[in-house]
């Protein structure tokens, strides 16, 4: 038997939770930097990983959206796209959904299309070199108005045969679901996925609003759902997946320690949860990292990472054919590894 660590590496998985501009590592950021002309407030990349260490959301989103100004051209989209597909591949990861946030790009004067073909093109190299399959999720800013966003979504029609869905991120207390109502049901209306970021700082409150207002596919986070037991049993009983991110929670403060954390508690519950890593170049850690790190913490049995690992198939966006796909393929990885048999 293989200890942990190799098993969690060796088993199928997604990643359903990742913002592509919090993939940003600082020797990208420097060498964006000098490529664009652009000065960074930092003398090196020590200096930058000196100032990642935040105590809440927004202490994060400050740095986040600042070192997203070195990303100008299609190419350096295209750059951050496969580094992380590079890292995602070496965990084990077979297939990504990943969230841009535009808005952090447009209002700087970089065009729409030049974020979407970089990103694109970098989900087809990913695909053709390393076997990741991926799909795109638009993410609307919503410490911005909801015109804005509606302006977001029209600027993203030439694309929308490439764009699985659309997403809330960015600041969340103060901004509820119910500020999107309008853009939420246009998205839906143009066949688009829906998710939300929810619970992650906000109240359970916000996450009766995402089901109930946005009609969300998947919630983003959902960890406060925890604190209203009607919502655990609604959440359980509709089968919704969280994709939950233990290294964030960890770095923005959600948890106080990753013991603490409430993913085995959710599993228990009958939540279906999945383990995603967020912004691994801000929080120290990509996907396998958070699959290790959270199971040492919590004691996560070889039957839970499985469980973990189905949820992030079933919970995906891929047609139901690609997921019968890859649960055979996890059933198979499970009989060999208990045969012994090498891989
Ligand atoms: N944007 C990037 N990461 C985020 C997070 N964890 N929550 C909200 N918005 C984000
Ligand atoms: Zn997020």
């Amino acid at each position: 038997m293989p200890d942990l660590e190799s098993f969690i590496r060796g088993l199928p998985k997604a990643e359903l939770h990742l913002h592509i501009e919090g993939s940003l590592e600082p020797e990208l950021m420097f060498e964006l930097a000098r490529r664009n002309g652009i000065e960074l407030p930092f003398a090196d990349v020590e200096a930058v990983r000196a100032a990642y260490a935040f105590s809440n959301l927004q202490d994060f989103l400050d740095i986040y959206y600042q070192g997203a100004q070195v990303l100008v051209t299609e190419r350096d989209f295209h750059d951050l796209a496969m580094a992380y597909f590079r890292r995602v591949a070496a965990d084990g990861a077979v297939h990504a959904e990943i969230f841009f946030d535009p808005q952090t790009h447009t209002e700087r004067g970089v065009a729409f299309a030049t974020v979407a073909d970089g990103l694109l093109a970098g989900m087809a190299e990913a695909k053709a070199t390393l076997g990741v399959t991926s799909k795109l999720i638009l993410c609307f800013l919503r410490h911005l108005s909801e015109d804005d966003a509606q302006e977001t979504l029209r600027q993203a029609e030439p694309y929308l045969d490439r764009i699985a869905g659309v997403g809330l991120d960015s600041s969340e207390l103060g901004h509820p679901p119910a500020k999107f109502a309008k853009v939420f049901a246009a998205a839906r209306a143009q066949g688009l996925k829906l998710v939300a970021h929810a619970g992650e700082e906000g109240p359970p409150e916000y996450v009766h609003e995402a089901l109930d207002i946005l009609a969300v596919d998947r919630i983003d986070h959902g960890n406060r759902a925890l604190e209203d037991a009607g919502l655990v049993k609604r959440l359980v009983a509709q089968g919704m997946t969280l994709t939950v991110c233990p290294l964030s929670n960890l770095k923005l403060c959600v948890v106080d320690e990753l013991p603490d954390h409430p993913l085995k508690r959710m599993l228990r519950l009958g939540l279906k949860a999945t383990i995603n890593s967020d912004d691994p170049a801000y929080f120290g850690g990509y996907l396998a990292e958070n699959w290790i790190s959270t199971t040492h913490a919590l004691g996560l049995t070889r039957d839970e990472l499985v469980t973990l690992a189905r949820n992030s198939f079933t919970g995906s966006f891929l047609t139901p054919g690609e997921i019968a796909v890859h649960l055979t393929e996890i059933d198979n990885y499970v009989a060999d590894v208990e045969a012994g048999r090498p891989r």
